[in-house]
């Protein structure tokens, strides 16, 4: 089966176990009812509407400032320039398969000139071991969860213990925060605590919130001036964001605190999943709403026999099917509404069905 067509597979499926269920774009333009009458668009990047949604941010973070951007891409390329700028150094310490490193296309590098130096071994989460050996740099990223690892995380003492390191040695801190409402439940603490940790920190809206996409960038006042220079030069002032931000906060405000739920969910689906022969977990408990899967086989037969499972069962147990560095199937599961709509036994039977296909 090819991904074509597993993909048109998944849309049939009533059951769809990962994330919340996609919504049509008339869903999302539902959340513009309700606003007030008179609310009027944002115009390159003032006006009510984003600075009550950048105040919003910078209040939960206790931080004095939030910018709303269209992407975390230009947001994050954004606040290390800053940052490298403020210490004169024009280095930056990241995971290797961090969303920079990986996804960008090199911005960093290409547009900023920003030397990137690459900590620790790409299948785990750097740390202090790792932070002693690094040559200087004036910023290190830390990303959390650490998505391309399936969502793994350094302990709390870990991760203060790597702060406290580069802040003795006058090194900015930056969290790439995309998913940090995600790891709120395992951390046990609240955003604000994760937040004082970092200089700053950039959230995405359309991961597990569901929005339709945007960022926000939350740290000083001093970052928060220069940033706003620097998304205009890179065309991140658009006339007017009022679409993202509207469904941003929307998404934002409705699922932010469902998180314990999701990572309970997580925990489930992972045990269950554990139980099943040719699938490894990582990590093996989930430390957020997410984990990763990689499967014995090739993703052509994982397909055929989850589109198999959505024919008998109605349900989609993952979402797509990539291909692992050994040629071999893997999934990225991250939960949210819609794993908890689907009643338990029907997801039992489900991975029932899927095992006993595999074991012919
Ligand atoms: C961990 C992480 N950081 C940054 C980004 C970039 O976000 P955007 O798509 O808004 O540019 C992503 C997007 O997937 C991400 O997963």
């Amino acid at each position: 089966m090819t991904s074509k067509e597993y993909i048109q597979k998944l849309r049939t499926a009533k059951y769809p176990l990962r994330g919340n269920k996609p919504k049509a774009m008339k869903a999302q333009m539902k959340i513009f009812e309700s606003l007030d009458d008179h609310l009027m668009p944002d115009v390159y990047g003032n006006g009510e509407v984003i600075e009550n949604f950048e105040k919003l941010l910078s209040e939960e973070f206790k931080k004095p400032g939030a910018i709303f951007f269209p992407s975390g891409t230009m947001a994050q390329q954004i606040a290390l320039r800053v940052l490298c700028d403020r210490r004169g150094l024009k280095r930056v310490a990241y995971h290797p398969l961090c969303h920079l490193e990986i996804h960008e296309q090199g911005g960093i590098k290409e547009l900023h000139h920003i030397e990137t130096v690459l900590l620790g071994d790409a299948d785990r989460v750097f740390t202090l071991e790792d932070l002693k050996e690094m040559d200087d740099v004036s910023v290190v990223l830390f990303e959390l969860p650490q998505r391309e690892i399936g969502g793994q995380l350094p302990s709390w003492d870990e991760l203060v213990s790597m702060v406290n390191f580069c802040r003795e040695r006058g090194i900015y801190t930056h969290l790439d925060g995309a998913r940090i409402y995600e790891c709120l439940p395992y951390y046990e603490k609240t955003v604000e605590e994760v937040g004082q940790l970092f200089d700053s920190v950039y959230v995405s809206f359309y991961k597990t919130f569901g929005g339709v996409t945007g960022a926000m960038l939350i740290g000083d006042e001093a970052m928060m001036i220069e940033a706003k220079i620097w998304k205009r030069r890179h065309g991140g002032d658009l006339y007017q964001l009022f679409p993202y931000i509207v469904t941003a906060s929307e998404a934002y405000l409705r699922n932010k605190d469902k998180m314990q739920g999701y990572y309970e969910g997580a925990k489930a689906y992972a045990g269950k999943l554990s139980k099943v022969s040719g699938i490894k977990i990582i990590p093996e408990v989930p430390v957020s709403n997410m984990f990763h899967i990689h499967f014995d086989e090739t993703p052509e037969v994982v397909m055929e026999r989850l589109a198999y499972v959505i024919d008998e069962k109605n349900i989609a147990l993952f979402g797509g099917i990539a291909t692992n560095t050994d040629s071999l199937a893997k999934t990225e599961v991250y939960i949210g509404d819609a794993y908890g709509e689907v009643e338990e036994l029907l997801v039992d039977q489900a991975i029932g069905l899927y095992e006993k296909e595999k074991l012919g």
